[in-house]
């Protein structure tokens, strides 16, 4: 069937009416929406509550009267429609454009958009071939064949270390740049500063330290699968840099477990502070995608835990965490010590991110048919990372030191749509990206 006639408008209201997942995402979506093609056609969706009443080309009434425009290129709707590239993931990256509307409806709502977006994408797949499809799944179970022996080292053979390679240049940073000691910093002016805050600025403030605290735990149990697959696989440069990874882990969780202590001065129970989707991130998504790898260590386990790990965790969530203390700590001036930890340890992120960064685009750019696994990932768990900050502003009203739910959703989008461009870009073979964030 051909995307946007009028057939197929009236396919894709048909397949939205028959949708439980879409009936019951949209259960509190009442707003008409415009699909925006650009330079071509806008069309008009007439939604309510689960429902979709109509499916047809906007008259110009129906454009002023919208609530929401998502517009994107006729070649980008293809993208997103064929399966390409996963809805959520197409938004957050800027590839749909909100053209009116607020991000944060937007937000609160993702899944309804996704289940709308579904819809059609199924439109399409029910047209692909059995035969096709299965070529284009990618094979989960294929485990590498690596012998235990060792056939070669490759600091013996010609050529020896790739000194050049992107992960001996962070090891080389690391070296320099990682060997900070959060036993050095000086919490005392902190402490004077924390008592001075209001109990629901306290509050926000130990609620963001509890979810970095246990991250930074969460990270430093879960890295060794993947340390040992890359061990495994003879890639000498990237287990050197590695070794400094797990290190500055380790050291982020004494920096946060110092702050509690000397500063907040508390030792009592904080995981009521973890969230539904908080835990759905690091009790679950992260150790299942990490641990898979003892068992399994394709290529496609290798870009579900990196995707899961640096992208989501590293780049988009804790990325928006160190925005939350700068925007609260560094604009008022207060609590040096904590301020100047987050600097450091942002900086060690940064190497961690530019690792993942690298090994996401080898392993597409090794196994292109894998790309679409890696928006599979990011769509289901981008969302989790999103309402996860949702998660903390809801518990405030009004939302202490001023701080607004929008500007942090916009900082993740930002910072998630900065790295899928690098991957896009060196996956299809352009130069690699450099060693600094
Ligand atoms: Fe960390
Ligand atoms: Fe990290």
């Amino acid at each position: 069937m051909q995307r946007f006639t009028s057939e197929w408008a009236l396919a894709w209201m048909e397949a939205l009416n028959q949708s439980d997942a879409y009936r019951k995402a949209a259960r509190k979506w009442k707003w008409p929406v415009v699909l925006r093609i650009e330079s071509k056609v806008d069309w008009w969706l007439d939604l309510d509550r689960g429902r979709c009443k109509d499916i047809r080309q906007a008259t110009p009434d129906e454009l002023l009267k919208t609530d929401i425009i998502l517009a994107a290129s006729e070649k980008d709707w293809g993208r997103i429609l064929s399966g390409e590239v996963a809805p959520i993931v197409a938004i957050m990256q800027g590839v749909i454009t909100l053209e009116r509307g607020s991000l944060l409806k937007l937000s609160r709502h993702a899944q309804a958009a996704t289940e709308m977006l579904q819809a059609a994408i199924s439109l399409e797949k029910a047209e692909v071939q059995p035969q096709e499809e299965m070529k284009a799944k990618p094979s989960l179970g294929a485990v590498a064949q690596i012998s235990d022996a060792h056939q070669a080292f490759r600091t013996t053979s010609a050529g020896g270390l790739d000194q050049d390679s992107l992960p001996m240049q962070l090891f080389q940073k690391a070296k320099k740049l990682g060997v900070w000691d959060p036993m050095d910093i000086d919490f005392q002016k902190d402490r004077a500063d924390w008592q001075r805050l209001t109990e629901d600025e306290q509050d926000i403030l130990v609620r963001l330290l509890a979810m970095f605290q246990a991250g930074e735990e969460a990270v430093t149990l879960d890295l060794l699968p993947l340390m040992r697959v890359i061990a495994k696989e003879g890639r000498i440069e990237e287990e050197m840099y590695l070794t400094t990874f797990l290190f500055e882990e380790a050291k982020h969780v004494e920096l946060f477990s110092r702050i509690f202590k000397e500063v907040v001065v508390r030792t009592d129970d904080l995981s009521g502070y973890h969230s539904a989707s908080y835990r759905a991130l690091f009790y679950e998504a992260l150790p299942t995608a990490m641990n898979r790898l003892d068992a399994d260590s394709s290529p496609a386990a290798q870009l579900t835990a990196s995707a899961t790990y640096n992208m989501v965790v590293e780049g988009t969530l804790a990325e928006t965490g160190y925005h939350a203390f700068y925007s609260v700590l560094e604009s008022r001036g207060i609590m040096p010590g904590v301020t100047e930890g987050i600097r450091l340890l942002q900086r060690d992120e940064s190497r961690h991110i530019a690792y993942g960064v690298h090994l996401i685009t080898r392993l597409i750019r090794e196994n292109p048919e894998l790309s679409p696994l890696f928006h599979q990932v990011m769509g289901e768990l981008i969302p989790v990372a999103t309402a996860t900050i949702s998660e903390i502003f809801s518990q405030y009203d009004p939302v202490p030191f001023g701080l607004r739910e929008e500007d942090f959703l916009r900082f993740a989008m930002d910072q998630f749509g900065k790295r899928m461009r690098r991957i896009e870009s060196g996956a299809s073979g352009a130069p690699v990206q450099s060693a600094s964030e």
